[in-house]
């Protein structure tokens, strides 16, 4: 039928609700599995971009949070609290309005993008601006979800994970199986341990045969699980992977080991590169973070790590215009004419 329910009504059998559990919705989900003819000719294979800036803030966040915040109503929670990058801190205040529940979100001074910001205030979150990085926000979280009544939405609750599995339920459900790859940016790692879940329950209760390789990215400046190291002060352009020391680490590890994968690092001139690739060939307009899947899919590919043939999805997990900076600044400046169709034409070399 037409008509989408929302994720949790859509897979209610596979997810954690009973028939009185009161569901927070803002519909999300069921977001275009949209074919990627310029990546598919590029790498031989059949690619497939899941486009999560389709979801109601902008992000694959709202597939957690629709049952973070349900789970919380349910339970009875007044507030919640959330460390974030700035999807995170959108996706739970829009979803505590919707609930009428207090958000209190807290993101590293100076390092979330300007419209995450604005979708953080405009839902009305009370929002802090920690003096240190996402992983001092995620520390600092926690411990006042410990000492205080307020429920942690961040994906170490394990609802969040639950809601984010069900992308790799629609991707099987559209394609008839799981893909042979599956390529996402990993920052705090609950986004790949979500993935893997949903792959793996799907191949074992009979919708799809197999699981795919499940191939994560880090920004080269934020890469710890790349490395095997906590890095003290991530750097990158992609502002919601700047992660030192994701909580669903050892997770991710076993989602890359488990599926015979791979996490790799993409330098930030790749993740541009990539940014604008996806813009300009492929016409879907991601936030930085979200080319890193791209990113890496072509540098695997450059080095002769993908067979042809392959069928592939890359998750690109936020919507461009979260983050129109790197658009700007990477265009040349627009020029200005009078109201005169010959100076019109003159400049666009009609
Ligand atoms: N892409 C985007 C656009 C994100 O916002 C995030 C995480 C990721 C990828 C990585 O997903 O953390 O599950 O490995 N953003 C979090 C936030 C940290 O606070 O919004 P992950």
């Amino acid at each position: 039928s037409p008509y989408w329910p929302g994720l949790i009504e859509a897979y209610r059998d596979r997810l954690p609700v009973s028939a009185s559990t009161p569901v927070v919705t803002l519909q999300e989900g069921a977001t275009p599995l949209v074919p990627a003819p310029e990546l598919s000719r590029r790498t031989g294979c059949e690619v497939y971009l899941k486009v999560e800036g389709a979801n109601p803030t902008g992000s694959f966040k709202d597939r957690g949070m629709t049952m973070a915040i349900t789970k919380a109503v349910e339970e009875g929670a007044q507030a919640v609290i959330c460390a974030s990058t700035g999807n995170t801190s959108a996706s739970a205040a829009a979803y505590a309005a919707r609930a009428g529940l207090v958000c209190a979100v807290l993101v590293p001074q100076g390092k979330i993008a300007t419209g995450k910001l604005a979708q953080a205030l405009v839902h009305g979150a009370k929002l802090l601006q920690v003096e240190g990085n996402f992983d001092d926000c995620l520390a600092l979280a926690s411990k006042l979800a410990i000492d205080y009544p307020v429920s942690l939405v961040n994906s170490v609750n394990q609802y969040r994970i639950e809601g984010q599995k069900t992308a790799s339920f629609e991707i099987v459900d559209v394609l008839g199986d799981a893909p042979d790859v599956h390529c996402l940016p990993v920052g705090n790692a609950g986004n790949i341990t979500a993935y893997w879940q949903g792959y793996r329950e799907y191949a074992a209760d009979g919708p799809a045969t197999r699981t795919p390789r499940m191939w994560g990215f880090q920004a080269a400046g934020a890469a710890p699980i790349v490395s095997g190291k906590v890095v003290p002060h991530p750097e990158t352009i992609a502002t919601a992977i700047r992660i030192g020391n994701p909580a669903s680490w050892t997770k991710a590890l076993a989602a890359r080991d488990d599926s015979g994968g791979r996490i790799d690092a993409v330098t930030d001139r790749a993740i541009l590169a990539a940014y604008r690739l996806l813009a300009r060939t492929e016409a879907v307009f991601v936030e930085p973070a979200s080319a890193a899947s791209v990113a890496g899919l072509l540098q695997v590919a450059e080095a002769g790590g993908l067979e042809r043939g392959q069928r592939v999805v890359c998750t690109v997990t936020g919507n461009g215009l979260k983050d129109p900076e790197w658009a700007i600044s990477g265009a040349p400046a627009p020029v200005t004419i009078p109201v005169d169709s010959a100076a019109a034409a003159a400049q666009l070399g009609l």
